[in-house]
């Protein structure tokens, strides 16, 4: 299906081989751009309440589906030879919508995917799928890695990135808000990376790597860090000296649960994986908000 109001839009055949889930996205938009300066054509499955001027200027053509509605898919999908399966709800306690967006959503991708002959599909997982005590967002991610690795269709690629910064992450607006307060809230390490990384990661599994490996690729970042850390570094970033108390918070540290040891060497031989460190990702991220 087509957007018939959408000036740009015209029939899928014929616009670029390769199509992206979750274009609008947080990580979408960085993909997209990524796409554009290497001149690839490609196809955004979008909504039809997603906000597109969100991609505008990046020359993707928007097709329109919802990887909830399985009929929605296969027009999208005519021509298509890679997917860039970025789609997903972050922000989301409900477990019906984690298991229907990721579980479903993914199983009718794929089963969609068949159909149209595609090759390889990249998806993006979570580093949550690791830890002992998951939530409903890490279950159906790791339930939809199991449909992702049983996928008999083509080649998968599963990208496991942990907690995403970069210019307006919601993840770092949190910070902000608690790198105001006197108190640091006491964490385990963890290890997050900047989101234009795991862009140019995610664009590689795409278009270089060569063959797909039988086991996901962990997208680790090159600092460790306790959340009182992170936090203070948020502070340093945004040019702010307090002196800070730790206190814990359960809820919150819960939240920042420890990240199971896991290494980049898949990343850094296949995908060329050299994520910048936090502070440069930080005082980036930062100085575009001003
Ligand atoms: N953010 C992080 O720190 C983080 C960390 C690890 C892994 N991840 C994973 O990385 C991926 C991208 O995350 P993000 O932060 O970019 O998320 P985001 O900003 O919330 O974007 C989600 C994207 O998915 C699309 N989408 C959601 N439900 C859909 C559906 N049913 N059909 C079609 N499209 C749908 C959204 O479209 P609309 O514009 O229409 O809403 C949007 O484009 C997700 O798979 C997430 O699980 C994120």
């Amino acid at each position: 299906m087509t957007l018939a109001h959408d000036p740009r839009s015209r029939p899928a055949r014929g616009t670029g081989e390769l199509l992206v889930t979750g274009a609008t996205g947080f990580l979408g938009q960085r993909v997209c751009r990524l796409l554009k300066a290497r001149k690839v054509e490609f196809r955004a499955l979008v909504r039809l309440t997603s906000v597109r001027s969100a991609i505008e200027g990046t020359g993707a053509w928007m097709v329109e589906g919802d990887l909830t509605k399985f009929a929605s898919l296969a027009a999208a999908l005519e021509g298509v030879t890679t997917v860039l399966h970025l789609a997903g709800v972050v922000r989301e306690a409900d477990p019906e919508i984690n298991r229907d967006t990721h579980v479903h959503g993914t199983r009718n991708l794929l089963t969609a995917c068949q159909e149209a002959g595609v090759k390889r599909v990249v998806a993006i997982s979570s580093d949550t799928v690791l830890r002992a005590d998951r939530d409903a967002y890490a279950q159906s991610k790791a339930d939809a890695e199991q449909l992702l690795a049983h996928w008999d269709g083509g080649e998968a690629v599963v990208l496991r990135p942990p907690m995403m910064l970069g210019a307006g992450s919601p993840h770092l607006d949190r910070l902000l808000k608690l790198s105001r307060l006197p108190v640091v809230p006491k964490g385990p390490g963890r290890r997050p990376v900047g989101v234009d990384d795991v862009a140019a990661a995610a664009v590689a599994a795409a278009l270089d790597l060569t063959d797909a490996p039988d086991e996901p690729i962990d997208l680790v970042g090159p600092d460790r860090v306790t959340l009182g850390e992170l936090v203070a570094l948020v502070a340093e970033a945004r040019g702010a000296r307090m002196k800070r108390r730790t206190l814990k918070l359960g809820a919150l540290e819960r939240r920042f649960a420890p990240e199971p040891e896991v290494d980049d060497r898949l990343a850094r031989e296949l995908l060329g994986w050299d994520p910048k460190p936090l502070r440069e990702v930080l005082t980036a991220a930062l100085e575009s908000k001003r």
